[in-house]
């Protein structure tokens, strides 16, 4: 089993990684002096292919398991979603000590690490992730959240799990376009501080897109001690965390103006990861050979690196700037300067975001 710690003094968790996990979780649960009777959040759809496992194995371990079933869909990660979760834990009268589990992919662990984080204060939260996109990127860090009409994630908190249980087996049912949208966060992650994962992940590309067994353990386990670090060492995104955003100011944009229906959000980052390394270029930050490789691994991993043909640009640059006065009054931008490496760039100027989008 593969253990990466995330240090962050008494918030300090570990996250495990073992193919077949999904049938001991109550062996690793014991260490925790956790109530009997937890709430398990998750959807239909991971519900079918996993349930039965995950509630034998915890009933084994002599939990109780109330099952949240929320809807499949981004949609359903919202306040409404989350005030029919505390009825439930009410109505089952779990305490301050019933944990809540998160068993599904990104849009699960948000809210159930959401609904933890406020019903009592605060209860103890489990992340069992079953996307890639989840074991990579979402259950690591402790960003929690739910959607508004306002905007995606702005109503939330960070609240750190005591524990993420992840077995990568569960990718074998995934979806093909889920898997390659996980990749573009790996991807970022090779960029954005290790160019030997970055060189792992050209030579190894297509053991990873095979979902074979020794190499997404690696990649999962390798992803989520860059995530750590960096989050230990920022864990509110004061300054640094912000490097975890390459990529992804030109991908919300795109998201958003695409209203969220044309692209999954490892596509969105994957243009955005591409334009802000062909600015990096323009500024003189970067070779242009680096973007060329960059360029090439996304598209092998079947991500999407050109701009869409049907979307104004002029709209991006007045998200863009819409963005800047609600946030920091100047248009930043996570730019590399290697592989392996990224620097965060205030006041770059519109006309050279134009000009890297145009191209
Ligand atoms: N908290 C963070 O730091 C963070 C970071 C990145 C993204 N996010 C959030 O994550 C969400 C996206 O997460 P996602 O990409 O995992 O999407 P998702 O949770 O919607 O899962 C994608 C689809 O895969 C299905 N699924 C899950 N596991 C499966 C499995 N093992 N086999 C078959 N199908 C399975 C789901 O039911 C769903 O239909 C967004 O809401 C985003 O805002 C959060």
């Amino acid at each position: 089993m593969a253990e990466v710690k995330v240090e962050l003094k008494e918030r300090s968790y570990k996250i495990y990684i073992q193919p077949g996990f999904l049938n001991n979780l109550s062996g690793f649960m014991d260490s925790f002096n956790f109530s009997r009777r937890l709430l398990l959040v998750t959807n239909p759809t991971v519900l079918g292919l996993y349930g039965e496992k995950v509630i034998k194995s915890l009933e084994a371990g002599g939990f109780e398991v109330v099952v949240g079933n929320v809807p499949d869909g981004e949609a359903y990660k919202a306040l409404s979603t989350a005030e029919k979760l505390y009825d439930l834990a009410f109505s089952r009268e779990l305490d301050r000590r019933s944990p809540v589990i998160a068993l599904g992919g990104g849009v699960i662990g948000d809210l159930a690490g959401f609904v933890a984080s406020t019903y009592l204060r605060g209860v103890p939260f489990i992340q069992v992730p079953t996307t890639l996109l989840a074991q990579v990127d979402s259950s690591v860090g402790g960003k929690v959240a739910v959607n508004h009409p306002a905007g995606k994630n702005i109503i939330g908190a960070f609240y750190q799990p005591v524990a993420v249980f992840t077995d990568p087996e569960t990718l074998l049912t995934l979806d093909p376009r889920e898997i390659r949208a996980g990749l573009a966060e790996v991807i970022k992650c090779g960029v954005i501080a290790d160019a030997g994962f970055f060189n792992w992940l050209e030579d190894n590309l297509e053991r990873v897109l095979g979902v074979e067994a020794a190499a997404t353990e690696y990649l999962v386990e390798k992803s989520c001690c860059i995530k750590a670090e960096v989050v230990q060492a920022d864990e509110t995104e004061q300054g640094q965390r912000a490097i975890l955003n390459f990529g992804h100011t030109v991908g919300h944009a795109i998201e958003a103006l695409t209203e969220y229906r044309a692209y999954r959000h490892g596509e969105a980052v994957a243009i955005g990861m591409v334009m802000a390394a062909r600015l990096a270029v323009d500024l003189g930050m970067l070779k242009n050979s680096e973007v060329a490789r960059i360029e090439k691994l996304l598209s092998r991993a079947g991500l999407p690196v050109t701009f869409p043909a049907n979307l104004d640009r002029e709209r991006i640059i007045a998200l863009l700037r819409r963005d800047k006065k609600v946030i920091s009054g100047s248009l930043t931008f996570v730019l590399p300067t290697a592989v392996g490496s990224v620097e965060i760039i205030k006041d770059v100027k519109e006309r050279d975001i134009a000009r890297a989008i145009n191209l």
